[in-house]
């Protein structure tokens, strides 16, 4: 059993990856207005269960700092994708912000983003703004999208416990870097 390549006339056959990078929608660097919310039974991490299926790698990925998108979900090339989310109220909110990486879907009270309560709470400027923002719940919010970074990591492909040689294959992608979008994989 030399050959580690599964059969080339199966579907997704072989790991011979040719990565389709598109350009991230728009090229600007500009924050849109929008509204979000955060995950309010979370702990102080990101989640298991989302839709991305990162299972246990979507509850510590980025510090815990991750978030539900619903437009931006894209049917799933959001997944790993980065923003950058500050939100607008002077007295609480820093220029800053956090960001954060899509690990699900979701929406509510005309949100783009549910946040991890962790990750809600550090768009504040001080521990004391934080729970004050986490008290009303839903705020007005500008993100944008930026690059995504982990320091000595390498993109890896998490294969699925499902798979089934050679019928089905089916992987996540963990530590996408950047701010391009992987739309395809050969
Ligand atoms: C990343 O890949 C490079 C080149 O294959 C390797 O030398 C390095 O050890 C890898 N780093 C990690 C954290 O796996």
């Amino acid at each position: 059993m030399a050959s580690s390549l599964w059969s080339p006339l199966s579907l997704f056959a072989t790991l011979l990856l040719m990565q389709t990078l598109a350009e991230a929608q728009t090229s600007s660097d500009s924050f849109v207005h929008s509204r979000a919310a955060y995950y309010p039974n979370s702990d102080q991490q990101g989640t298991d269960t989302g839709a991305c299926g990162f299972g246990s790698f979507g509850a510590t990925i980025n510090g815990g700092d991750a978030s539900a998108a619903s437009d931006l979900y894209r049917n799933g090339v959001g997944c790993g994708a980065c923003y950058q989310v500050r939100c607008t109220n002077a007295n609480f909110c820093s220029d800053k912000g956090v960001t954060v990486v899509l690990t699900d879907q979701g929406s509510s009270d005309r949100t783009d983003f549910i946040l991890s309560k962790r990750a809600f709470g550090r768009m504040a400027q001080t521990t004391d703004a934080a729970a004050s923002l986490l008290n009303l719940g839903a705020v007005d919010i500008e993100y944008r999208r930026v690059s995504c970074s982990y320091p000595n990591k390498n993109m890896t492909f998490k294969i699925d416990e499902n798979s089934n040689y050679p019928h089905y294959l089916a992987f996540v992608i963990w530590y996408q870097q950047g701010k391009k979008d992987i739309t395809a994989v050969q």
